[in-house]
């Protein structure tokens, strides 16, 4: 067995990411102290088509890199000649975005005779559990995750339970075999008029509601699997039968009045007109459907996660990926689990490179580098290398 010597603790990586909507590069030290750390998101070019569109992303990234970077470079005094290791994610995610990174830092590892590192963006995820959130922090403040772990990784794309049992060591437990969480969130989001991304809106709808009906939750027992797609009908059905009640119990136009008080000579228009006003109950529905759906996601999502902490004996449970932001998931997990529960701070949950810096840290300390021949894996699985290594 090769015997590596530990990286310095003052190594630099400079890593990008590009898999989905946002243009990201970081500069991080000893795999664990963000220097820089720079994401220019996407979202208003998508918002308008209520999802990611990957020509779009693909675009955008060719034109956001270069000032990306430079903000990066930016944080170095001596720019270049203080990185050590070029890092970039390669998969999984949108192959055209994939390869706007890739490309990039093939580029500049070649012209500067650096070393490529690329990174699984699943593992990019789990290693935001390293990085040290706060600035002033040092590596004895905080000391690193132990193995071994079990990591959630729940994001837009993916829902994965692992258990890691050392760097690299990723043992797949379970995955979704539908809809992943974050895309759950965001179509119910959609299906009750809440916007894009549906996480933060989901979650800011259900805040402060009590009380309100449940909805199924898919156990798939004796299973660490997922499934998500069912939870999601179920939503659509309940608002289906919301919006025929209310055609029902609409009074006819000659009567109707503003928000069903007494007609007024203003309100005596057709239908075709003016459209009826929604009942003051909507909003309610709306949060009592948004709080329902996040308790299903969350139990479930919980449960499964503090049973493979008990049947592994894991010393701690990573939470990680843009879902990892809810702070109900954080809080239920962090309540039920018998061993520590950790996550990112929000900036570090959602995409960004310097998660994808420090993964390749750890990734470079055991030897594995890339050569020029990587290419994009858009569907890498955790664990899984570079198919043509
Ligand atoms: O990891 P990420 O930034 O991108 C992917 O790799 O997919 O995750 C994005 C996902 C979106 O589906 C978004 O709705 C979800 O993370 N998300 C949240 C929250 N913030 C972001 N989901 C639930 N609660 C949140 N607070
Ligand atoms: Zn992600």
């Amino acid at each position: 067995m090769t015997v590596y010597p530990a990286l310095p603790d003052d190594y630099t990586i400079l890593a990008l990411e590009t898999s989905c909507d946002e243009t990201a590069a970081a500069i991080v030290r000893g795999g664990r102290t963000i220097v820089a750390n720079v994401v220019a998101t996407q979202l208003d070019a998508h918002r308008r088509y209520g999802g990611i569109v990957p020509e779009v992303a693909s675009r955008q990234h060719i034109l956001s890199l270069p000032p990306v970077l430079a903000e990066a470079l930016a944080a170095l005094p001596n720019r270049w000649d203080d990185i050590h290791a070029i890092a970039t994610t390669y998969g999984p995610g949108l192959s055209g975005a994939l390869l706007t990174g890739l490309n990039t830092a093939k580029a500049l590892a070649w012209q500067r005779g650096l070393p490529l590192v690329g990174v699984n963006h699943l593992e990019g995820h789990i290693y935001a559990s390293w990085l040290l959130p706060e600035p002033d922090q040092t590596p004895q403040d905080v000391p690193e995750p132990q193995f071994p772990l079990i990591a959630l990784v729940v994001s837009g794309g993916h829902t994965v339970l692992a258990l890691v049992r050392g760097h690299g060591e990723y043992h797949l437990l379970g995955q979704t075999r539908d809809d992943a969480v974050g895309e759950a969130f965001d179509k119910v989001a959609r299906i009750l008029g809440l916007g894009f991304p549906g996480g933060p809106a989901i979650q800011q709808a259900a805040e402060g509601v009590q009380g309100a009906s449940s909805l199924p939750r898919a156990w798939l027992r004796d299973s660490y699997d997922f499934s998500f797609s069912g939870l999601k009908t179920a939503v659509l059905h309940k608002v289906q039968e919301r919006q025929q009640q209310e055609a029902k119990i609409v009074p006819p136009a000659e009567s109707r009045g503003r928000r069903g008080g007494k007609p007024r000579p203003s309100d005596e228009v057709a239908p075709a007109e003016q459209p009826a006003p929604r009942p003051p109950q909507h909003d309610q529905f709306v949060q009592q459907m948004a709080y329902a759906f996040q308790e299903s996601v969350v139990d479930v999502l919980t449960t499964k996660t503090v049973e493979a902490a008990v049947q592994y004996s894991a010393k701690e449970i990573v939470l990680a990926g843009g879902v990892a932001a809810n702070v109900r998931l954080r809080a239920e997990l962090t309540r039920r689990a018998a061993v520590p529960v950790r996550y990112p701070p929000i900036q570090l949950c959602t995409d960004n490179a310097a998660m994808i810096a420090a993964a390749a840290f750890y990734r470079y300390q055991v030897g594995v580098q890339q050569g020029w021949h990587l290419d994009v894996q858009p569907g890498l699985a955790l664990g899984a290398g570079p198919s043509d290594d």
